[in-house]
């Protein structure tokens, strides 16, 4: 049996009884160091699911969560532009689409509000992500300096809605 397929995947609303799994994604998603301080703990997605302005969303296979993202959609109103605070997905099930399922709803969603776009920050040395973001249209890099951990530079991306 192949671990999973598109067919097989759905996106819904987490629950509190996600967050355990959730946490566990969180760790084996950003084991690097520089991702230590900014994963998300229990009591962050506690909070999360609380918060009218987040959107939050799991990607789930067979009952397995497999990934989420979160969104803010309160920041910069003035720019109208929402924020992509994070996404990630088990390794395991990693290169399947499911992180491009993610961003597209929450993208799709951010559009149909008449935000202008989508703004988020990576890790330079997160090569893969970045590639990720391009690949969904996230453009206009710019170098934020020792935005990780005080230690290591970020990069703010944005995606403009047409
Ligand atoms: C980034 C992440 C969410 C991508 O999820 P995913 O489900 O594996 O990605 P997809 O299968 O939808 O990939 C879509 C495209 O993005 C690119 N891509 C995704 N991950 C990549 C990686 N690690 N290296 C290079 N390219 C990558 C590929 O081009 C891929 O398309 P292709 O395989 O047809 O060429 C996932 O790798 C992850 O959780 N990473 C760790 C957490 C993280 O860095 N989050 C982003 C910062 S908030």
């Amino acid at each position: 049996m192949t671990r999973s397929s598109a067919a097989t995947l759905k996106l819904r609303r987490p629950r509190i009884t996600d967050i355990p799994r959730l946490v566990e994604i969180e760790r084996a998603a950003f084991a690097a160091g520089y991702y230590r301080e900014h994963r998300l703990t229990a009591a962050d997605f506690e909070m999360l699911l609380r918060r009218d302005e987040t959107f939050f969303l799991v990607a789930e296979s067979r009952r397995l969560v497999v990934g989420d993202l979160v969104g803010d959609l309160s920041l910069s109103k003035a720019k109208r532009l929402a924020r992509l605070d994070s996404i990630a997905v088990d390794p395991e099930w990693g290169a399947r689409r499911i992180g491009s399922r993610l961003a597209r709803r929450f993208l799709a969603h951010a559009h149909r509000l008449g935000y202008r776009g989508v703004t988020l920050e990576v890790a330079v040395p997160n090569r893969g992500a970045q590639r990720f973001f391009s690949g969904l249209g996230f453009r206009r890099p710019r170098r934020l300096a020792k935005y990780y951990n005080g230690r290591v530079d970020g990069l703010r991306m944005t995606y403009k809605f047409r």
